[in-house]
């Protein structure tokens, strides 16, 4: 027997065909692999980036307090800006003694507003609008709601802890 008979005898799906295939398949699991491989190279910096991001919000929005210390706090009439979680505040120092802690983001359009003492004011630079200092109610302009209003209270060294309830 010629060696060409031999060939020629060979059922189809001989061993070469199924070499063939089994080389494509080993070659689709490595690039599969060197796919993953490449996805979790860009893909998991991304997911740290974003999670990271959303974890330090999470953070953010679970603080309930915030104490200033006495040597900081703002004399009669004068205010003292301060930040509560990443929002702006101010705690303001009434003549009268009394001290308010309201938010200073304009219920408006979010612009950081400002104790006037000398009008007896919050005023917003950014569309005019007007606070009452003591309650922090929107008194003119186009601001919707109130400040918020945060609870203030002293500690025995005279210390500021300003709280949301
Ligand atoms: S953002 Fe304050 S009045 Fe518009």
């Amino acid at each position: 027997m010629s060696k060409n008979s031999k060939s020629k005898n060979k059922p189809k799906g001989a061993p070469e065909e199924q070499g063939l295939w089994q080389r494509r398949a080993f070659m689709g699991v490595v690039l599969g692999g060197a796919g993953l491989c490449y996805a979790g190279a860009i893909g998991y910096p991304v997911y740290r980036y974003l999670a990271s991001a959303n974890e330090k919000f999470a953070e953010i929005a679970k603080i309930s307090e915030v104490k200033l210390e006495k040597a900081k706090l703002p004399g009669p009439g004068t205010v003292l800006m301060f930040k509560f979680g990443s929002f702006p505040a101010m705690l303001i120092h009434h003549k009268d003694g009394s001290m308010v802690a309201l938010s200073a983001k304009c219920t408006h359009l979010g612009c950081t507003v400002q104790y006037e003492s000398d009008k007896n004011r919050i005023f917003c630079g950014c569309h005019g609008g007007i606070y009452d200092p003591v309650s922090g109610q929107n008194k003119e302009g186009p601001p919707p709601k109130p400040l918020t209003k945060y609870v203030v209270k002293t500690t025995d060294a005279g210390d500021v802890v300003i709280s949301r309830t």
